[in-house]
């Protein structure tokens, strides 16, 4: 039981500092270089989650539970810091403060909820209430099925508008992915009669379709921009990092389908 404990919270932390730190690089890059505090504040966040990131990756399994969960309280504090971080600056982009920069507020505003999702696990984790499985199931798509869709909405913008083809790839996977959000939304207002076995199989199933082709779309998006053989402003390594979103996304479907048709408890 502590030993899942402690190799689940070293899982995700792993994953999401690794994120974290990412988007502290991509906030710094669409500052204006005369937000120098801002650089500077967005230079601190990388290098404390980069920190987090080596100490996630020092520990093993066999590390006693209690110093993982002090280490997962620290961890949490970071994750707050980041999250209030980012309102900062969404709130200084929609009052027009930043004049000229290149941080999308929607970007912005994402990046905050995957640190609030991260914030999230952590206290999921010690505090050892997670969701009863069909719940977990219904929130964790919402979740995901709404960032995807955002994925999609930034690449097609972040493309040059003169690759007509990969821009209208992007937007078909942006309508996609809405149409899915707000199917997960219907079941999620059905609880709990839509949490049957059959209806979780198939939204389970539905969704693993899209996101295995959005992730392939990334990945073709990410090794093109790589080789610098399209146009784009999209940095390579945020190309990555939504692949590898997308991969964390069907990593979740995947144990899920596994513990509903397994019938074990929690995902
Ligand atoms: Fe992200
Ligand atoms: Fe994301």
């Amino acid at each position: 039981m502590s030993n899942e404990f402690v190799a689940r919270s070293l899982e995700e932390v792993r994953f999401w500092s690794r994120i974290m730190k990412e988007h502290s690089l991509f906030l710094k890059l669409g500052f204006r270089c005369e937000d120098t505090q801002l650089i500077q504040e967005a230079n601190q966040f990388y290098s404390i989650f980069e920190q987090i990131e080596g100490k996630a990756h020092s520990f093993t399994e066999a590390a006693d539970p209690a110093q993982i969960q002090r280490f997962n309280l620290e961890v949490h504090a970071a994750a707050t810091h980041i999250w209030a971080f980012k309102r900062k600056v969404l709130g200084l982009i929609i009052q027009c403060k930043l004049p000229g920069g290149n941080n999308f507020p929607l970007l912005v505003d994402h990046t905050s909820r995957e640190a609030n999702y991260f914030r999230n696990r952590l206290e999921e984790l010690n505090g050892g209430r997670l969701d009863p499985l069909p719940d977990a199931i219904i929130h964790e798509n919402v979740f995901f099925l709404r960032i995807m869709a955002d994925h999609a909405k930034f690449i097609g913008h972040l493309l040059d508008p003169s690759e007509r083809q990969l821009v209208e790839q992007a937007r078909n996977f942006s309508h996609d992915f809405d149409q899915l959000l707000f199917q997960a939304i219907d079941l999620s207002g059905m609880r709990p009669q839509s949490q049957t076995e059959p209806l979780l199989g198939q939204f389970l199933d539905q969704n693993r379709v899209s996101v295995a082709s959005l992730r392939d779309f990334k990945k073709t998006a990410r090794d093109l921009i790589e080789a610098c053989r399209i146009k784009s402003i999209i940095h390579p390594l945020l190309a990555d990092h939504v692949f590898r979103e997308a991969e964390r996304f069907l990593f979740i479907i995947d144990a899920f389908e596994g513990a509903l048709t397994g019938k074990q408890a929690g995902a």
